[in-house]
């Protein structure tokens, strides 16, 4: 089973109650348990994180570029401003699929713009936790 790290950023570990009609009823305990069940169906071993701290969030992607581990990110609101996080994202050479539970282009303006869309190697966004098994799909049929 290849590796793969499934990366979320800040506040949603408040998944299921943090607005549900945005970000639906599911827990980040349901997104991890769906994440590990598709990994397996794809020959996939899903090792899922979440982090609200910017600092942990770029050691565990220097970790992925170093060990060539594919990574699916949801970088939360570190999407729109965090350039270390874009920093750290550029140095990889394995897959990483940006991913988002909403859709940011159809919401308020500040979350138009990704400063890491641009070193992702692609980007899914606003099919609920769906969004995260297409991005393992998409990951599954790269390396
Ligand atoms: C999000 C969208 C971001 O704009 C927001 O800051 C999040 C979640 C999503 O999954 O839809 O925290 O990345």
């Amino acid at each position: 089973m290849r590796p793969v790290y499934v990366l979320s950023g800040p506040n949603l570990s408040r998944l299921g109650t943090r607005e549900p009609d945005v970000y639906g009823a599911e827990t980040l305990a349901d997104l991890a348990a769906l994440c590990r069940e598709t990994g397996r169906g794809l020959g996939l071993s899903v090792d899922v994180r979440q982090t609200d701290d910017e600092a942990e969030m770029i050691s565990w992607l220097h970790e992925a570029a170093d060990g060539r581990i594919p990574v699916v990110l949801n970088p939360a609101a570190f999407t729109h401003y965090s350039y270390a996080l874009r920093d750290a994202i550029a140095q990889r050479t394995a897959p990483l699929v940006e991913v988002h539970i909403s859709n940011p282009a159809a919401r308020e303006e500040f979350r138009h713009n990704s400063v890491v869309a641009g070193v992702a190697t692609g980007t899914i966004a606003g099919f609920g936790l769906r969004s995260y098994v297409l991005a393992l799909q998409a990951v599954a049929e790269l390396v």
